[in-house]
């Protein structure tokens, strides 16, 4: 494999997860140094260990991203330790569902702190960094941001998702003179730990598979190849785009 992220700082967040797993795996073995982040101390730290196991190089901080002070403290750390940033990838959220009737205040609060709100605070503080030598941000956003979802409540899931999609291409409008390029990624259903609640249940698992035309559900792999190729000079001509990873689904 061509290792097309030599050298480029890149920070991933909730590299404790699934797709963030997958991901400092996969731009550390494309040649990129890996600064992740999670909540999760120990999966965070799992992730670190896989990397450096693997050959490749990551420092790993334990960050509230959706606190303005923890999105400082993880960018302030990263140039730190390296004096620049190449590459941001704004891959954690967690969500909460419920239908319009039954979901909390708190949980619509909760959702848009941690899908929505991370992502611009991260990007807001890496964004001076960015703007020096130019770079590439890789925001996660859903095909909910795109789709509604019939009986599986995700009304602030599908309003930060949709939000993610708008916020790349301001964020490409204001970048593009500076040398930063944005784009987003919109999986479909993927099997990660996030997931993990919807595949333990055969009916819904059934269900969400059936409504993808390849006939199974993605792997984390299935998103992070796209990832690498956009923080890369291979899509050097690509921002402001969103990228549909969902098996067909979304064509129906
Ligand atoms: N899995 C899917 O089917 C699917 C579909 C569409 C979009 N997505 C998106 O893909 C991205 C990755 O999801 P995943 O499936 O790997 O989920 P995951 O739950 O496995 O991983 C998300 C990670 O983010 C971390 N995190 C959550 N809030 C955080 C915060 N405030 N600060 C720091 N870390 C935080 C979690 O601890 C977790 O380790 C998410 O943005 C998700 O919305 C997932």
């Amino acid at each position: 494999m061509t290792r097309r992220l030599e050298g480029r700082v890149a920070l991933i967040s909730g590299t404790g997860g699934g797709q963030g797993r997958a991901a400092a795996l996969r731009f550390a073995a494309d040649g990129a140094v890996i600064v992740g982040c999670d909540v999760n101390d120990e999966a965070g730290a799992e992730t670190a260990r896989l990397v450096r196991d693997s050959g490749g190089v990551m420092t790993t901080m334990v960050c509230d991203l959706g606190d303005p002070e923890g999105a400082r403290a993880w960018v302030d750390g990263a140039v730190a330790d390296h004096g620049r940033i190449d590459i941001v990838y704004n891959n954690a959220s967690a969500a909460r569902f419920g239908s319009i009737a039954d979901l909390s205040i708190e949980d619509w609060r909760f959702t848009i702190r941690n899908e929505l709100d991370l992502v611009f605070l991260t990007t807001k503080f890496a964004w001076p960094h960015l703007a020096k030598q130019g770079g590439a941000i890789i925001n996660v956003a859903s095909t909910a941001g795109w789709q509604g979802s019939r009986g599986n409540g995700t009304i602030a899931h599908n309003a930060t998702k949709g939000g993610v999609i708008a916020m790349t291409r301001q964020m490409a409008l204001e970048g593009a003179p500076l040398g930063i390029r944005a784009n987003s990624i919109s999986p479909g259903f993927i099997i990660t730990p996030g997931t993990r609640a919807f595949v333990e249940n055969p009916t819904v698992r059934a269900q969400l598979t059936a409504s993808i035309p390849l006939g199974r559900p993605g792997e984390p792999e299935d998103v992070v190849g796209m990832a690498a190729f956009l923080a890369s000079d291979e899509a050097a001509f690509i921002t402001g785009a969103d990228i549909i990873i969902d098996g067909g689904t979304t064509a129906c």
